[in-house]
């Protein structure tokens, strides 16, 4: 609900309040909700601004920066109007933020006619407002955009810059650090948002703390100047080598950005989590359930032929999977990862059929059909860089920079993007996937396309990507498309605006996944990670989990299995079956419940999660704790419960059901922290495990009120 007293705007959600006045372009208030209605004039005097830019005597980090047209750079942007619309206005090319709203449009213009439009999106059911900006030159000749940032809040007060960091294999770890006295920036130039540096970030201060979440796949920044007791937090393009020229009359619109505010972290994770399963994804899998998948990768990497699938998706059928994916391997002369990128015909001579007859033979198994491609790229070894060398990303005279022995093709060209459409098409449509997983497994170094500004490139390269990628989600409106990223590289809202899920990682291993879905929950609901169980020891860090703590970990996301089925042992294959089948039983729970995370995934006496349903009368959990010698098990406190109701708790064994502890108790006795559960190391296929990390997982049911 938005609503406005002169030029005073109060944006409503269910449990914030944002107060700003249009015309000083101020943030008046940003916190917690207020009830009383005379509101605004107390709150006249805030420092907090909604822009910053060059020429007025501000030196910290800018929100808008220009080059006018007489060369000078610097911009007074005055208030012009506002107003209140009933659409949200549809951002061009880029992903976005849908659903029943009202936005505030506000338009600031500098005496050059170049106007300045923000809009703040407010959603009836959620706490995140979405922001995005807007320049039109109104001037005669071009000028250019140094840079726009989506959105600028200035919050009164010092806080905790929290950001999610890492790399490949150990995705988004939270970092804090207090800022004070300057500016500190979270960033990618990486050309994806990246492995390293994700867009979502937060600012914890003492009033609680404020989300910052970009819908943008590409190079990004966010930063926050603490200045004079102010802390200003700005987010959107990386302005890195960004210089878009814009001539007269058009207009740029930055990507979107959602911003909100709770007074815990938990909380916070909750609305995140709200306003991407209902405002970003989108289609029909939209808060569906998604199928238990088996994905060849892990278990066969390239060395398969469909006989061999085949086996692989019969067991897999048996065990309970519903799709088969086959990941990367079936196209062109792939048998390693030198060559064939881009030439996706089918791998005959390695399948023994074509990829069409394979799909049929998966399918007579009883399964649905996925399959793996990675079409932003190009082996040098292929048909197509030999045809169409042009499409690569080089820059001419230069050797080009190898990752995983590839290019990237240039996706700011046309030509391009009509290639990557069509052929993609035509993939799905031969062989009647169900599911596309869309890996994109290299950074961009080589960034240069002919007709293409520099400053422009990363931007147009994103806009190439997002028109391609809409293009055909449109196409195939059923299939169900995974994101990815050398694992989780473009873990961010801009992918989920078209992908309802993404591989969060190519780390399959149960303790480091433990924590890298973790790290991803702050921002991301569980009905986004892609989570698999792989073999044992495990193929990334060489470490061995009990079959049962790999399933208890991957049923904090989206459950696959990404091993040989085949090789499973007899009692594995119960074990796997019986997961599957439980899995299917509480999927809803565990996919689209109330998430909180539990004690401290890194290095607390516990982690873990629990997953609650709406009605508080269902919920999942999973305990992790590592063993130290002579050192007692955690003492446990769930969260989400309704301290109202007795609860069956029911501490599941999947091995030997007869050891299941059940006992009932309180909602407030379960949530107090001090649960023990003196037999949790009492696990004997733990133990045999290098690995010393025990988990279990808790069934918890309403009983009755208290
Ligand atoms: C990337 C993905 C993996 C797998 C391989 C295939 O690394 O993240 O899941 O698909 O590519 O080459």
């Amino acid at each position: 609900m938005i609503k406005k007293k002169g030029t005073v705007y109060r944006l409503e959600t269910p449990a914030t309040t944002l107060v700003l006045k249009a015309d000083t372009a101020q943030i008046l208030y940003y916190g917690k909700k207020l009830v009383s209605a005379d509101w605004c004039e107390a709150l006249r005097s805030s420092p907090c601004r909604l822009f910053s830019e060059y020429g007025q005597g501000d030196f910290n980090e800018q929100s808008v920066l220009l080059v006018n047209a007489d060369g000078g750079f610097s911009t007074n942007f005055v208030y012009s109007k506002s107003k209140i619309l009933a659409e949200k206005p549809v951002l061009e090319n880029l992903p976005s933020s849908y659903g029943e709203s009202k936005t505030l449009e506000l338009k600031y213009v500098d005496a050059t006619k170049v106007a300045l439009y923000l809009y703040y999106t407010v959603f009836e059911d959620t706490d995140a407002i979405a922001v995005s900006a807007k320049i039109v030159n109104g001037a005669k000749k071009e000028i250019h955009i140094k840079k726009l940032a989506s959105v600028q809040a200035e919050l009164t007060g010092r806080f905790e810059f929290i950001t999610f960091n890492g790399a490949w294999a150990r995705e988004r770890r939270k970092n804090a650090r207090a800022v004070c006295g300057g500016t500190f920036v979270n960033e990618s130039r990486a050309g994806a948002s990246s492995h390293a540096h994700n867009p979502f970030v937060m600012a914890k201060g003492e009033k609680g703390v404020f989300g910052f979440h970009l819908l943008y796949s590409g190079n990004h920044k966010e930063s926050m100047t603490e200045y004079d007791g102010v802390t200003r937090v700005i987010a959107g393009i990386n302005d890195f080598m960004f210089d878009w020229t814009l001539g007269a009359g058009e207009e740029f619109c930055a990507p979107e950005a959602a911003m909100c505010y709770a007074e815990t972290e938990d909380a916070l994770s909750r609305q995140m989590h709200a306003f991407a399963a209902e405002h970003v994804v989108r289609g029909k899998w939209k808060k569906r359930e998604r199928p238990v998948l088996v994905n060849s990768w892990e278990g066969a990497y390239f060395d398969f032929n469909a006989d061999s699938v085949v086996e692989m998706a019969k067991v897999s059928k048996d065990l309970g999977a519903e799709l088969f994916v086959l990941d990367d391997g079936w196209f062109g002369r792939r048998n390693d990862d030198t060559s064939s990128l881009g030439d996706w015909s089918d791998n005959v001579e390695k399948l023994g059929c074509t990829l069409a007859e394979l799909a049929e033979r998966v399918r007579g198994c009883g399964l649905k059909f996925g399959i793996w491609i990675e079409p932003e790229m190009i082996s040098e070894e292929s048909e197509l860089f030999r045809s169409r060398p042009a499409y690569a990303m080089r820059v001419p005279g230069r050797t080009p920079v190898r990752l995983r022995n590839q290019l990237a093709l240039n996706m700011a060209d046309e030509k391009v993007q009509n290639f990557v459409v069509r052929t993609v098409s035509d993939v799905i449509s031969r062989c009647g996937a169900s599911y596309v997983k869309w890996d994109y497994n290299r950074m961009l170094t080589d960034c240069f396309g002919k007709g293409v500004a520099a400053g422009e490139y990363f931007h147009r390269y994103m806009l190439g990507v997002y028109k391609v990628i809409s293009k055909v989600v449109k196409r195939f409106p059923f299939v169900l498309f995974e994101g990815c990223a050398g694992g989780g590289a473009r873990f961010d809202l801009g992918m989920m605006s078209y992908f309802p899920q993404i591989w969060t990682s190519d780390n399959t291993d149960a303790r480091d996944r433990l924590q890298i879905q973790d790290g991803s929950s702050y921002g991301y609901p569980q009905s986004v990670m892609g989570a698999h169980v792989s073999a044992s020891p495990n193929h990334q860090s060489g470490d061995s989990h009990p079959l049962e703590t790999r399933f208890n970990v991957a049923c904090g996301g989206l459950l696959g299995y990404e091993l040989d089925v085949r090789k499973l042992s007899e009692k594995d294959k119960k074990t796997v079956a019986a997961q599957i089948s439980f899995y299917k039983e509480h999927r809803k729970l565990l996919q689209f419940g109330n998430f909180y995370r539990l004690g401290d995934s890194f290095g607390g006496d516990y982690g873990g999660f629990i997953s609650v349903s709406p009605d508080r009368g269902a919920a999942i959990a999973v305990i992790a704790a590592e063993k130290r010698t002579n050192v007692p098990p955690p003492r446990v406190a769930f969260k989400g419960l309704n301290p109202a109701y007795v609860y069956e708790v029911t501490a599941r064994r999947q091995e030997n059901y007869e050891n299941n502890l059940s006992f009932t108790a309180g909602g407030d006795v379960l949530m107090c922290g001090e649960l023990f559960f003196p037999d949790f190391y009492d696990d004997a296929s733990a133990r045999e495990n290098s690995g010393c990390m025990y988990t279990r997982m808790f069934l918890i049911k309403k009983q009755k009120n208290l």
